[in-house]
């Protein structure tokens, strides 16, 4: 039998340092609400996930942008109302990424690399011990850290628990790339760890529908 075809993930990323009106206009009522209500520090890559999030959704299947309606599960994870479309989206400071698929769960994080944020502990406070004795063997501390902290983070977003997954009940393991779960079964995701442009660190944490294969696509994109 013919292999089935890769599951396309689709990630872009954008830097907010200028965001365009035409962004704006993509939004829905209750989003440029929160926009407004943000710290002006934060506004322009909200609006920039948000935006670049509708667009992505438009692409993959033809509908206006400001049509998409979303809703939260329990914890807290957006979905589509009408649509089995998935994605995730996180934005800091400076950058915004989002992923969309139709055949993955999956969990994204970007971080600005901050190298003060960097120090022994924090890393022992928020990693489990494997992924702490990995930060303190790597020859890149701060590069590490990011890798572990974005990928941490894109998992518990994956997995849509959020907050409320304990740190330590899982580890990230960088070299080869996997996960380990003290209570669910880890195997089957998919990691990816990106450097963008030395100043951020984007992960993604993927889990393709019947094991089937992935095609990650990487984009930048301007709003
Ligand atoms: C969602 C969460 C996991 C990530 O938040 P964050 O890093 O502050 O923010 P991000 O920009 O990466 O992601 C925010 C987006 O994730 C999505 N999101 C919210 N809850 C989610 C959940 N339970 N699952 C998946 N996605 C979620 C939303 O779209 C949200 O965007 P919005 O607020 O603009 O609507 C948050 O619960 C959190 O507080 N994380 C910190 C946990 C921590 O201690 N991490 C250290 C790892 S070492």
């Amino acid at each position: 039998m013919p292999r089935p075809e890769p599951i396309k993930i689709d990630l872009r990323w954008t830097d907010t340092y200028s965001v365009s009106s035409r962004a704006y206009d993509c939004l829905d009522d209750s989003e440029r609400a929160v926009a407004e209500r943000l710290p002006q520090s934060a506004r322009a890559s909200y609006i920039a996930a948000h935006s670049l999030l509708r667009i992505m959704l438009s692409e993959w299947d033809a509908r206006p942008p400001r049509s998409w309606r979303f809703a939260t599960s329990e914890y807290g994870k957006p979905y589509l109302r009408d649509s089995q479309l998935r994605f995730n989206i996180s934005h800091s400071a400076n950058h915004a990424v989002v992923v969309v698929s139709d055949g993955a769960e999956m969990g994204v994080d970007v971080e600005d690399i901050a190298p003060h944020h960097v120090d022994a502990e924090i890393a022992r406070r928020m990693f489990s011990d494997l992924e702490y004795q990995q930060w303190m063997q790597a020859d890149n501390q701060v590069a590490t850290f990011f890798q572990l902290w974005t990928l941490k983070e894109a998992y518990m977003k994956a997995i849509g628990l959020g907050v409320n997954l304990p740190l330590q009940d899982f580890s990230v393991i960088l070299s080869p790339p996997q996960l380990i779960h003290r209570k669910l079964p880890a195997s089957g995701w998919h990691l990816s760890s990106q450097l963008i442009e030395t100043k951020a660190v984007l992960g993604l944490v993927a889990k393709p529908d019947h094991g089937r294969d992935v095609e990650m696509v990487l984009q930048r994109i301007t709003l």
